[in-house]
């Protein structure tokens, strides 16, 4: 099957990106200030900000496969705008914590990072996304050549480190951590070729 998408299309899907990402932020944080988040808001703006960057990390890697598959190479034009939606998502989730639950004590934050293993991993999850949004520009992936490509495949690795960190993080039920680990699993393994050759590629050097 092959579907046709104009750039009209693109235009509408980004625009639709843009307000299906940005409105609900903004709305958790105003419902946030005018105290209508319930008994622990903080916790919700965790809950919403956290899953949420998820959400986008794999609807972005759902992409490839989905213009692959449908043949529509356009689709991967919006690709880049998730994935930064992601790590705009993961910002504020990074923020709220150290804002509002931690409000700003540096030497916990240190001490938090190092010796919580959720927090560890979820903050490695985040440094990668952060360089990935920073180095997505165009000028970026000529300015890194071949490096780039390498750089960017750092994205699988910051999913399966946020599907251990929303794991770890939860007490009890883990249903909704395992569906999407289930969720994240399916969208790897049709990269399944690329990441076996990353990995003997990865065992080469080091060897
Ligand atoms: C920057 C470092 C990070 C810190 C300090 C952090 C901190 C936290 C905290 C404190 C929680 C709540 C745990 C609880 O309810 O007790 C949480 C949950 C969560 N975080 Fe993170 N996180 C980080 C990075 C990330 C990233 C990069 C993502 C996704 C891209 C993410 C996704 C999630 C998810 C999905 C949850 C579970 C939400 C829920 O169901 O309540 N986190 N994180």
């Amino acid at each position: 099957m092959k579907l046709r998408l104009t750039n009209k299309h693109i235009f509408g899907l980004k625009v639709f990106i843009h307000l299906t990402a940005l409105l609900p932020l903004i709305w958790v944080f105003y419902q946030g200030a005018i105290d209508q988040l319930g008994g622990d808001p903080v916790k919700e703006i965790l809950h919403f900000t956290g899953i949420s960057a998820f959400n986008l990390l794999l609807i972005s890697l759902l992409v490839a496969p989905l213009a692959k598959r449908f043949k529509i190479a356009p689709l991967m034009r919006v690709r880049r705008l998730l994935g930064l939606y992601a790590f705009v998502y993961a910002m504020a989730h990074f923020l709220s914590y150290i804002f509002f639950e931690l409000q700003l004590a540096w030497q916990l934050i240190i001490s938090e990072i190092i010796k919580r293993p959720y927090i560890t991993v979820g903050f490695s999850a985040f440094v990668i996304l952060m360089i990935l949004a920073l180095t997505s520009t165009s000028w970026a992936q000529r300015k890194l050549g071949r490096i780039w490509q390498s750089l960017h495949n750092l994205v699988y690795l910051a999913a399966i480190l946020v599907a251990l960190h929303y794991i770890w993080s939860v007490k009890s039920d883990v249903l909704q951590p395992l569906i999407y680990w289930a969720l994240l699993l399916i969208l790897l393994s049709f990269r399944r070729q690329k990441i076996q050759q990353l990995i003997k590629k990865r065992k080469k050097t080091l060897a």
